[in-house]
């Protein structure tokens, strides 16, 4: 139980921070017009309208067949490595957040530490679905700051085009795939400030990929299914709620946050969740309208696209928030 601790002498870096960014979206781009032709030949009734003023959401890429979730994140990975000046081998910690994996098992990260090209760190896979990277991204930082790693490649990283039931339209217009990571680095200079992590599962059943593999064989269904309007009014809540403690556990308060930079699921509960927080429309990073829902790879898509068009400067405060099946949530405060 005490692995993660230092030794009582020892002195921690006093934060965690983000020294780099970077993203990758596969290059098919499926807009609405095109999603939906396709539908139609499957005599799946929607449309545009529908789509953009229930969601927000005008396009989503989708991965080529035969790339992998790995394959996303290694581009993610190059690029935020970059973005922070390091290489593969300055990495001591991998995580990788994905419900989409490349397999059963071994954990993506441990393939994603492969075709980085370097071996010894560790390297495993948080499943938190949406939620996964704010979880992952807590677990880093808890491990920077008791002197387990100085430097972590933190992913978010999904092909959910692959658990599609293109059959249910309340479901397969809402999912892209995609992936974003961040280098977390020890530091004395203030990085994350607080998190919390929540998770409920009397609610599994109303967001969850059913299916296993048990004999050698599928058992069950494993495309997604999803009670849309139960999610929306819990995800409603809990997002309000995790905000508030996160920010009164760092001694902030709502007029503090720069950027506000939540799971890009729907539009309609990132605008309610910045209302609540009295964030104007400035304030809000909003990405799904390009990307769609790309779960554990959302904020971290998001984040990228903030700092390399120049709006997330150094210094600015972020909340990250993320939300989805488990059920999870949670917050990240933190100075960028
Ligand atoms: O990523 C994890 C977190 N996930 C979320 O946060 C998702 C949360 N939920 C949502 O974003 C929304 O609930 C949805 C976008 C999924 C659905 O929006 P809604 O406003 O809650 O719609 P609804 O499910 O209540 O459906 C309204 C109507 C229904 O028709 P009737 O019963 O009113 O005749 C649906 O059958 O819209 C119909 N509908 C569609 N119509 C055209 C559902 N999907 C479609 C569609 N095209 N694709």
């Amino acid at each position: 139980m005490t692995a993660f601790l230092p030794p009582a002498d020892r002195q921690g870096p006093r934060y965690a921070r983000i020294t780099g960014t970077g993203s990758h979206l596969p290059p098919q781009r499926l807009t609405n017009a095109a999603l939906v032709a396709q539908l139609a030949e499957r005599d799946i009734e929607t449309s545009d309208a529908w789509i953009v003023e229930r969601t927000g959401i005008r396009a989503r890429h989708f991965a080529a067949p035969g790339v992998v979730c790995s394959d996303l994140a290694l581009e993610a990975a190059r690029a935020a490595l970059d973005a922070a000046g390091r290489t593969s081998a300055d990495l001591d910690l991998i995580i990788v957040a994905t419900s989409t994996p490349d397999m059963i098992f071994p954990s993506t990260a441990c393939i994603l530490q492969r075709k980085l090209g370097v071996h010894g760190c560790p390297a495993f896979d948080v499943q938190a679905v949406c939620a996964g990277f704010v979880y992952a991204l807590t677990v880093a930082d808890a491990m920077i700051r008791t002197g387990s790693a100085r430097c972590a490649l933190v992913i978010g990283a999904e092909v959910f085009s692959r658990i599609l039931d293109f059959e249910d339209r309340t479901t397969c217009v809402l999912f892209g795939d995609g992936a974003g990571a961040v280098i977390l680095e020890a530091s004395d200079i203030p990085g994350i400030l607080a998190s919390e992590l929540r998770a409920d599962g009397r609610h599994a059943d109303i967001l969850c990929t059913p299916g296993t593999v048990a004999g050698g064989k599928v058992s069950g269904d494993p495309t997604l299914k999803m009670d849309g309007p139960a999610v929306f009014k819990l995800a409603v809540n809990v997002l309000e709620d995790a905000a508030r403690n996160v920010l009164a556990k760092a001694g902030k308060s709502e007029s503090d946050i720069d950027f506000l930079i939540p799971h890009q699921a729907n539009i309609r509960i990132m605008q309610s969740t910045a209302k609540k927080l009295k964030l104007g429309a400035d304030k809000l990073v909003v990405t799904v309208d390009e990307h769609g829902n790309t779960s554990a790879a959302s904020i971290p898509l998001a984040l990228d696209v903030a700092v390399r068009d120049g709006r997330i400067q150094r210094g600015h405060r972020l909340l990250l928030e993320g939300v989805g099946g488990g059920f999870t949530w949670g917050a990240v405060l933190l100075e960028y």
